[in-house]
């Protein structure tokens, strides 16, 4: 297991616990930091997207679920399914996509975080969280243990790019939620992580703050649902950062109740 001094270099926060000449307690490390929670903060999702309101009002009402699209896909395999994902014209998303972002890892797999949909450069490459964010998602991996592409699926809510990176309207995660249901019948994963309100509000059905909801367990059909901040979010501030450490470490323990393989050293 990685130790906090390792998170906190690859979050590029251990010159400044070296500054105040103290490391952290690895158990407590927000006990260190008291920095007043600034209003507004859980309503954002990630990097330069917009409150996550402005998505919601264009929402629900108009929603359009196609029955048998549904029924087709939670039958396909995982060949078939990656196949109809890169093909998929549900919803206006694919308009301006350069592909769609099916996922990354290997299913089945014991942990699955997932996130909010494809930036530009995972537009671009074709895999999730590979940009800025990625970079930090890798450093909460490593947080809780794992490394992308072994005991770890990560996926996203929606499979296309939202243009400018906006939050992906309830209307556009509900088009491709059959996609995300499928996948995660295929991964079987112990435990999911959910990055990010987007995340969040789709597995759990829940828009309860990200103060609210982290710290506890949520359900996702069967699979217990951890919450931590969006990656992104995570490049604001410091007490983020701490508190995404916080989470993994719940995480962990949460996975460790359940038995289940997965962490590198038991
Ligand atoms: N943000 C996300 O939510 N998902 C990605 O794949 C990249 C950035
Ligand atoms: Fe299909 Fe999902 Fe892409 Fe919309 S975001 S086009 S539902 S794959």
């Amino acid at each position: 297991m990685r130790t906090f001094e390792d998170f906190l270099q690859e979050l590029e926060l251990l010159d400044t616990f070296q500054q105040l000449g103290r490391m952290p307690d690895e158990k407590v490390p927000s006990a260190i930091v008291v920095v007043p929670k600034v209003a507004g903060h859980e309503e954002r999702a990630g990097n330069n997207r917009p409150p996550l309101q402005a998505a919601k009002t264009a929402a629900v009402t108009s929603i359009t679920i196609d029955p048998a699209r549904a029924a087709r896909i939670a039958t396909m395999d995982w060949a078939e399914l990656k196949a109809e994902t890169a093909a998929c014209t549900a919803c206006g998303l694919c308009k301006q996509r350069k592909q769609a972002v099916f996922g990354v890892g290997a299913a089945p797999a014991p942990w699955l975080f997932v996130g909010e949909g494809p930036g530009a450069e995972e537009d671009e490459q074709g895999e999730p969280f590979v940009g800025q964010a990625g970079r930090l998602l890798d450093a909460v991996l490593a947080a809780a243990g794992l490394q992308r592409g072994r005991e770890v699926y990560i996926a996203n809510v929606v499979k296309c790019r939202p243009p400018g990176n906006r939050t992906p309207t309830l209307e556009e995660a509900a088009a491709c939620a059959p996609l995300l249901d499928r996948q995660i019948e295929l991964i079987q994963p112990k435990l999911i992580v959910a990055l990010g309100k987007t995340a969040v509000i789709r597995l759990t059905g829940s828009d309860a703050s990200m103060a609210a909801m982290r710290g506890s367990v949520h359900r996702y059909r069967d699979v217990p649902v951890v919450a931590t901040y969006h990656p992104a979010y995570l490049l604001r501030s410091l007490t983020e950062k701490l508190k995404a450490w916080e989470d993994m470490m719940f995480a962990r323990r949460e996975m460790a109740k359940r038995g289940a393989s997965g962490l590198e050293n038991g």
